[in-house]
């Protein structure tokens, strides 16, 4: 049993390994994509019952967008089964969606989708899940530097006005509180342009397992892991 004042507040997860997964089983690719989206599924259930009120799921990064095009097809027709079966069950448990990341580059079916699941469940308040999709953690931080300086011409906003906490209002989600722990699965010891921001103090867990294997339990044994750390933002141990 983990004391709820160590769960963390925000979880965010890259999730990695689909690709490996079908290969070890002599499957193409995209069996570990529809696999994957079982796991979501799973995690999403195991957040709620945890208490968590944060949930990032990076699905799909920038670079992502170079892959051969049968497959990026794929995975977005994945994405459209997956939001057109699920989003009025997890509108009806309280789940609140929202896509994170240049959304104005998916299909614009997609776009819709996302759209009206953001609507939908936008005063929805158990589980906020926050799906990065088209998303680059540079791209963020490039287009808050673009709008900071629109606002500069315009009068609006004067360089010392610019500090942590007002830069953060330039994110693509504000509200969204930095996350406290990091999931990589698939054992990558990299951040792929994830939330840089957002991560400066995040605890990191990467695990081997490969994402469509990432259910329940590990998640747990991630839960666990990160309440047994100690977090210093700098300082020193009282
Ligand atoms: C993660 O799995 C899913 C996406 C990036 C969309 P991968 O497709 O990257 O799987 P691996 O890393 O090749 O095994
Ligand atoms: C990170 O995985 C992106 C997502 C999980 C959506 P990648 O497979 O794209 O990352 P790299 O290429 O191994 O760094
Ligand atoms: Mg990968």
């Amino acid at each position: 049993m983990i004391p709820q004042d160590r769960i963390p507040r925000h979880v965010a997860i890259i999730m990695d390994g689909n690709g490996r997964w079908a290969r070890r089983r002599g499957l193409p690719r995209y069996y570990g994509h529809k696999v994957g989206a079982e796991s979501v599924r799973e995690v999403i259930r195991t957040a709620i019952d945890f208490g968590i009120e944060y949930l990032t799921l990076y699905a799909f990064s920038r670079e992502n967008w170079r892959r051969p095009s049968v497959e990026v097809e794929m995975i977005m027709s994945i994405f459209r089964k997956v939001l057109n079966r699920e989003v009025e069950k997890l509108h009806k448990e309280g789940v609140k969606m929202v896509f994170m990341g240049r959304i104005n580059d998916l299909p614009p079916d997609l776009q819709k989708l996302a759209r009206d699941s953001m609507e939908l469940t936008r005063n929805n308040s158990k589980l906020k899940l926050y799906l990065a999709i088209s998303y680059g953690g540079r791209t963020e931080l490039v287009d808050a530097a673009r709008k900071m300086v629109s606002l500069a011409i315009e009068g609006k906003l004067r360089p010392e006005e610019i500090d942590e906490n007002s830069f953060r209002k330039f994110l693509y989600q504000p509200e969204l509180p930095d996350p406290d722990l990091l999931i990589r699965t698939s054992g990558e010891l990299r951040v792929s342009n994830f939330l840089l921001w957002q991560i400066a103090y995040t605890e990191l867990y990467v695990t081997e397992t490969l994402w469509p294997d990432f259910r329940r339990e590990e998640f747990v044994r991630a839960l666990e892991d990160y309440a047994s750390r100690e977090r210093r933002f700098g300082g020193v141990k009282e």
